[in-house]
Parts: structure tokens; C-alpha cells; sequence
């Protein structure tokens, strides 16, 4: 296999080294590009851009694989232990027994918020958008932990990562009691990690809510699921930000900012709205998929489609596996699932979705999963973010313990005027 690739301008050769992936993934090495040829390589949205090396996550977009740290994300199925898989994202393998005692025990010890802290979200009207509370609250926490704001050691990585991955629960859930003017329920000690937020989320101080087997089974693997999956469009937010020495807290508000978006983490409240809205007969599933394949109509099949995969989505299978087993085992028939396999029956049928490889992603199914929980829509994006935030930690973790690190800073091809003077205002048209 060549070790690198020829590109000749204007009469001269140059070389370029092509790099080589553990999957055997190549890519152009273009670090010398602009030093050696004076010209930059142009991609919007970095379709065709490797942004960096990472040994995190490994997803193969023909082959629908998804790894963390090498493990294939269905091996997490049976026994499936969020915290662990956070500690093997953000150190690199998964924790021994005393590991995981202590990294627990910290979980636990932090779960609280500082008492002042509740001010913060007196000041939002109950109507405010959960993603926007949970954003500026996460970037309120870095005003009550000064001491983490640099991070040097292992150990101090720990410790902010803990009080993060740990209040975030909290957050969330204050946020939910906050929009429906219920107390805010403490967090206790004696739940594990999914338990003690269900129970923060949905018991009142007179009445304990007690969830089931299923329901904290379920709850695990969605956020297992959502860990982690590479450049994605906030994971690589968290990294340009974290590239300032911006510190983490700052860093993973920003990645809660860019996972709002609809494209991104917002798609798995669209989802379930549009199962609504055929639901309600507004339009029947075959009525929506043929709009869907319109452009002018602006609608798109929302949880269908992805960037890499071009064949199923690996955590689409899954949750529509956890779905059916879950809402089975809780006695639940939720018409919206129903209409969910039959819009994706349809689209996997449909020469407009199979000849551009549009598969049901990791949102098509979970939004059913949450509904059966209980968690209102509209925090859906916020359990998202919940899962995904291990990720955006393990990321920021690697590219900081970088010697080599440098500020992102990528360059543009200028299109505007050319240059031009300055017009007085009694001058101008
Ligand atoms: C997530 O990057 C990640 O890893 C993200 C994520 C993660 O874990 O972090 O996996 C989580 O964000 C999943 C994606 C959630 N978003 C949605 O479900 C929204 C609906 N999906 C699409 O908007 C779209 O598929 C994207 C955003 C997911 C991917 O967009 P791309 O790669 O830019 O694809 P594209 O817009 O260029 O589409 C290619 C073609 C176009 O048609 P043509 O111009 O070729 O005729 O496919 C069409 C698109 O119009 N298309 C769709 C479609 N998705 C793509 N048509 C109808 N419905 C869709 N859902």
C-alpha cells in the first residue's frame, strides 16, 4: 500500500503522507499543505476532513460497527452499567473493582448541587427550553468548583468528571421539577446512578417513586448507547472549544449548545412529534414519507439518515430492541411505535431512502423508550446529553493530555468584495 500520495500544481510534485487507521481507515496527512503548496483544502462541514486522531470510538459506516475502546457496543447489552462505561471512555479501559468503588462513591458524594445554585433557576420562566437551562447551568457549576478549572492530574480529571457526570442528573431533574413548579426532590445516597435520577425526576416528598428492573435496565442501556460516537457535530464543539484551554465545564456547555440543534441531538424530540402528528391523522405514514421525499416540502423522515452509517445505525437496532422488550415487560402498547415500524418499513422499502442509504438512527426509537419511562418530550435532548456526556469528557481528556495541542483555528477561501474605500454617508445610494 503506498505510504503516500503525489498531487502536482502548477508543474511541481509534491507528497503527502497517508496515514493508516486500527480499521485500516487512510486519510491524506495535509499538515504540510499549506506550508509546502501555499494552498488550503476547502470542505464544508468537514464531510471529507479528519479532524484529529482519537482512540476513543470506532464507528464503520458500511459495516455498522460501534465500538468503545475497542468493545463492540453490543457486549454492554446484557449487563448494562452506565457508570463503567463512562469510566472506560474517559480512561481508556474499564475499571477494576476498586476503581469503580471509588469513581461511584465520588458520583454518589457529588450528586447535590450547591444550595445557591437554586437561585439560578428561579431566574428562568418554567417555559424555558430545557437544553438553555441545562447549557447555562453547566457553565454556572465551573463559578462553584474553581479549584477544577485546571486540570492536571488523572486524579483531578476524576474529580471534575465525577461532580459533571454526577450533576448533571441533578440539573436535569430540577430542571423538569422547575417547569411544573414541583419541590425539588434530593438526590439519596443509596440509589445507584440511573435510580438516584428517576427518583430526583418523579417522587414528591410524600410519595417515593420506586422503578422498576426494566425501566432502570432501559434507562442504562439508552445512555450507554449515547455515550459516545466519535467527531460528531458536539463532541467536535467540545473539542474546538476545550482547544482554547477553555476549561471542561465551559467546553461541555458549549457541546449541549451544538447537541440542541435538530439535525444533531434535537432530532429525537422531531421524531416523536412527527409520530404525533400522524397519529392524530394529521397525515397517514404513507402521506408523510412521499413529503418527506420532496424537497420544497422542507420535511425530512426525522431519525432517519446519518453522516457515517450507510447501513443500519447499530444503536437503532438495539433501542428498537429495548423497546419492544420493555414496553412489552411494563404491559404498555404505545400506537406511536407501531406507526415508527411501519414509517420504517415503508422507508426501507422505498427506492428514495435505500439508494441514498437512509437508515433509522440512534433517535428513530429511543424518544418511544423515554415516553414509557415517563419523561416528558421535551427533555428527551437533555437524557441525551446526560448519556453523551462521558463522551464529550473523554474527548476534551485526550486532546488536552496532548503535548502537541494547538488552538483550532481552520482557514477559509474569502469570496466578498474586493477591496474597496470608504464612502461618506452623504455619498451613499
Ligand atoms: C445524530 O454525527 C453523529 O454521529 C450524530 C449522532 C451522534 O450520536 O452524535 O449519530 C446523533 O445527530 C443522529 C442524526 C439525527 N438527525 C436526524 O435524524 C435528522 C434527519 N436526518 C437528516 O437531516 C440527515 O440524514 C443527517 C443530518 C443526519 C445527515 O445529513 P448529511 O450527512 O448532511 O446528509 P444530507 O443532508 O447531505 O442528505 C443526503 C441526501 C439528500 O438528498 P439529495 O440531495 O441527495 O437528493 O439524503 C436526503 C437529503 O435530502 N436525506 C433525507 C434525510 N436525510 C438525508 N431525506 C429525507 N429524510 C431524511 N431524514
Amino acid at each position: 500500500m503506498p505510504s503516500d500520495a503525489k498531487l502536482t500544481i502548477d508543474g511541481k510534485t509534491y507528497s503527502l503522507p497517508i496515514v493508516e487507521g486500527t480499521e485500516g481507515e487512510r486519510a491524506l496527512d495535509i499538515t504540510s499543505l499549506r506550508s509546502e503548496t501555499g494552498l488550503t483544502a476547502l470542505d464544508p462541514a468537514y464531510g471529507n476532513t479528519a479532524s484529529c486522531t482519537s482512540g476513543i470510538t470506532v464507528i464503520g459506516g458500511d459495516r455498522g460497527i460501534l465500538r468503545y475502546r475497542g468493545i463492540p457496543l453490543e457486549e454492554f447489552a446484557d449487563k448494562p452499567n452506565f457508570v463503567e462505561v463512562a469510566w472506560l471512555l474517559i480512561f481508556g479501559k474499564l475499571p477494576n473493582s476498586s476503581e469503580y468503588q471509588q469513581f461511584s462513591q465520588r458520583l454518589t458524594n457529588h450528586a447535590n448541587l450547591d444550595e445557591d445554585m437554586k437561585h439560578h433557576f428561579m431566574g428562568f420562566p418554567r417555559s424555558a427550553p430545557p437544553m438553555a437551562i441545562l447549557s447555562a447551568m453547566i457553565s454556572t457549576l465551573s463559578c462553584f468548583h474553581p479549584q477544577l478549572l485546571e486540570l492536571h492530574t488523572s486524579d483531578e480529571i476524576e474529580a471534575a468528571a465525577a461532580r459533571l457526570i454526577s450533576k448533571i442528573r441533578t440539573l436535569a431533574a430540577y430542571t423538569y421539577r422547575h417547569s411544573h413548579g414541583l419541590p425539588y426532590i434530593y438526590p439519596d445516597p443509596s440509589l445507584p446512578y440511573t435510580s438516584n435520577f428517576l427518583h430526583m425526576m418523579f417522587s414528591e416528598p410524600y410519595k417515593r417513586y420506586e422503578s422498576s428492573e426494566e425501566v432502570r435496565r432501559a434507562l442504562n442501556l439508552v445512555l450507554i448507547l449515547h455515550a459516545d460516537h466519535e467527531q460528531n457535530c458536539s463532541t467536535s464543539t467540545v473539542r474546538m472549544v476545550g482547544s482554547s484551554r477553555a476549561n471542561l465545564f465551559a467546553s461541555c456547555a458549549a457541546g449541549v449548545s451544538a447537541l440542541w440543534g435538530p439535525l444533531h441531538g434535537g432530532a429525537n424530540v422531531k421524531v416523536i412529534e412527527m409520530l404525533e402528528a400522524i397519529h392524530q391523522g394529521n397525515q397517514s405514514a404513507d402521506e408523510f414519507i412521499n413529503l418527506s421525499k420532496d424537497k420544497s416540502s422542507g420535511i425530512r423522515l426525522m431519525g432517519f439518515g446519518h453522516r457515517i452509517y450507510k447501513n443500519f445505525d447499530p444503536r437503532a437496532m438495539m433501542l428498537r430492541k429495548v423497546c419492544d422488550e420493555m414496553l412489552d415487560t411494563l404491559g404498555i402498547h404505545d400506537p406511536l411505535l407501531d406507526i415508527a415500524k411501519r414509517l420504517e418499513d415503508i422507508a426501507l422499502n422505498d427506492e428514495y431512502f435505500v439508494s441514498r442509504k437512509l437508515y433509522p438512527n440512534v433517535d428513530f426509537y429511543s424518544g418511544i423508550i423515554l415516553r414509557a419511562i415517563g419523561i416528558p418530550t421535551n427533555m428527551f435532548t437533555v437524557l441525551f446529553a446526560i448519556g453523551r456526556l462521558p463522551g464529550w469528557i473523554a474527548h476534551w481528556h485526550e486532546q488536552n493530555s496532548d503535548p502537541n495541542m494547538r488552538i483550532s483555528r481552520p482557514r477559509q477561501i474569502y469570496t466578498g468584495n474586493p477591496k474597496s474605500p470608504y464612502i461618506d454617508v452623504r455619498d451613499r445610494t
